[in-house]
């Protein structure tokens, strides 16, 4: 292949490789798909969310070299004791959604790195909104999980109608949402032709702006148009750094993925680890895999929240002797969780979807988005047929408790007005020692998504294909919980080991992320792609 799309749902990859067929770059690529999912992926991510994206252009035929990531994570508006103020959720209604950045961030991706027109890239997002998608398995999952939770609270079925009118298609009881349903969106398709004839301010201003913050208002958020239209879309370098013979262009924060996948990686380099013959069966290397995620994941914990607000210490996170001081406190033994981390560096006053794109001239996008929970907050914009995040829940909104993927944060992580919550997405692209495109990789998962990525990288390094190193299965540590989890095919040695005294709580996981990866041919001339088959996905290449 000599360009492909690797989305979660085949419709939005196909739409991506529309736009490679029509002479589009990857840019334009990621940026179709995207709006795509946000029809055929309303459980995951779309125009209510937010998310980051790394770009690497080596030559493209219109900007020449592009190296850079985007950052269009959603913001808050309140400060850091509202929630415990209040008593109002993080999860659900209208206090739970943060500023949208998604619009923005995709808008701005395709006029300054993108080849075609909005009119263009929106067109399979609309036709999808208009002539519908049959919901797969996702989709069904996701929902039954919700009309359970709606039956038994029967006043969330007025409180969130487009929930529960449309996307739960009012239970459609005894067999809940059907995979031969068709799912058709006329009120979305309304929100694209705003966003395709005005642009950003389609979606921040009249009659959608007001739709979205009126919705937020009246389910008991306090958002205003003034923060809806002042959001910003940032820039940054990708955060970079050599691993096994590879480069790693990955999201800095207020992706926490980039760092700690980052650290984990050049511990087990320090340790050294034998990355060709990587293997998850093997206990030795699973033992050091999952404590240098651990101090990672402490790290995570105690250091990291969005730069524009605190300074953090990446250098130091990263740097060598950093690195070789957590690697030599890695024992054949396990410790208690306060063992692991890097004590001191400051004082202490201080749903989501992944798209991996490569085009026919190298360039490579890495996306992630997300409205956090499936469905996000369950608030939706009526009118325009989208639901809104719940990426406050990513905040440390109740210090010392742990948010809705067990993460506990620490204070440099509270909200306050036009900070960016701690994010665990991690769009990856590796390039090889010639500089040329060797992967491209990210994932969906919560927390999970650091490690799946993490995973998929470790096979692809070890020269495995695209297909084995979505496939093969994972484990996952994120420090606290202290707890394994572990995919059903591990189970068996993860459980002898863990009997041996190495772990003390094994738990086990069906999905440890699902990642979408692209890795050049071994031959040098094609693509190979996969799309996790944990979530139903298929990637689309064109030859
Ligand atoms: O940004 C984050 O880390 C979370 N909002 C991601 C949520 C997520 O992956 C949910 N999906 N499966």
């Amino acid at each position: 292949m000599r360009g492909a799309v690797a989305a979660d749902h085949y419709v939005a990859s196909v739409a991506g490789k529309s736009m490679l067929e029509q002479g589009g770059n990857a840019v334009d690529a990621a940026v179709a798909a995207s709006f795509t999912l946000a029809v055929v992926r309303p459980e995951s991510c779309g125009i209510g969310g937010g998310g980051f994206m790394v770009i690497h252009l080596p030559d493209d035929p219109t900007h020449g070299y592009v190296h850079t990531a985007i950052n269009y994570r959603e913001t808050a508006y309140v400060d850091g004791d509202y929630f415990e103020r209040t008593g109002k959720s993080s999860t659900i209604g209208g206090a739970a959604v943060a500023v949208p950045g998604t619009v923005s961030g995709l808008l701005y991706a395709l006029e300054h790195y993108g080849t075609l027109d909005r009119a263009t890239v929106l067109a399979p997002a609309m036709d999808a909104a208009k002539n519908g998608f049959h919901p797969d398995e996702n989709y069904r999952q996701a929902s039954d999980g919700l009309i359970a939770r709606f039956n038994k609270n029967p006043e969330m079925k007025t409180k969130f109608p487009l929930m529960w009118n449309h996307f739960l298609q009012s239970g459609n009881t005894p067999d809940m949402v059907q995979r031969g349903d068709l799912i058709t969106n006329d009120s979305m398709l309304r929100a694209f032709e705003l966003i395709a004839e005005k642009g950003r301010e389609g979606f921040t201003k009249g009659e959608l702006g007001i739709a979205i913050v009126n919705a937020i208002q009246n389910a008991g958020g306090e958002m205003t148009l003034g923060d809806l239209e002042g959001y910003e879309v940032l820039e940054y370098e990708p955060l970079e750094r050599e691993i096994n013979g590879h480069t790693f262009y990955t999201m800095p924060p207020p992706s926490s993925g980039g760092v700690t996948m980052l650290e984990t990686l050049m511990i087990l380099e320090a340790l050294n680890y034998d990355f060709d013959n990587h293997a998850i069966n093997n206990g030795e290397s699973s033992h050091q895999l999952i404590e240098a995620l651990k101090h990672a994941f402490a790290d995570r914990s105690n250091y990291l929240a969005d730069p524009e607000f605190i300074d953090l210490p990446i250098d130091d996170l990263l740097d060598i002797s950093v690195i070789e001081e957590r690697a030599q406190m890695i024992t054949s033994q396990v410790h208690d969780p306060k063992y692991y981390g890097t004590p001191n560096l400051i004082p202490n006053d201080h749903g989501t979807s992944h798209i991996s794109v490569i085009d026919p001239w190298g360039g490579a996008v890495a996306c992630t988005e997300t409205v956090n929970l499936e469905f996000g907050s369950l608030v939706g914009v009526n009118d325009f047929g989208f639901v809104l995040n719940n990426e406050m829940d990513d905040f440390t909104t109740q210090r010392g408790k742990p948010n809705a993927f067990g993460l506990i944060q620490s204070d440099r992580n509270l909200p306050s007005p036009g900070k960016r919550p701690l994010s665990s997405m991690s769009p990856t692209i590796v390039v090889d020692e010639n500089g040329e495109v060797f992967a491209i990789s990210g994932a969906s998962g919560g927390p999970r998504i650091i490690t799946g990525t993490m995973h998929s990288l470790l096979n692809a390094m070890a020269g495995k294909s695209a297909w084995e190193s979505m496939n093969a299965p994972r484990f996952h540590h994120q420090w606290l919980p202290n707890t394994l989890f572990v995919e059903p095919e591990l189970m068996g040695i993860m459980t002898e080991r863990s009997g041996q005294g190495n772990w003390n709580t094994i738990q086990q996981t069906n999905r440890a992320g699902n990642v979408q990866i692209i890795i050049r041919d071994p031959d040098g001339k094609g693509w190979q792609s996969a799309s996790d088959r944990r979530k139903g996905g298929q990637p689309a290449g064109i030859d």
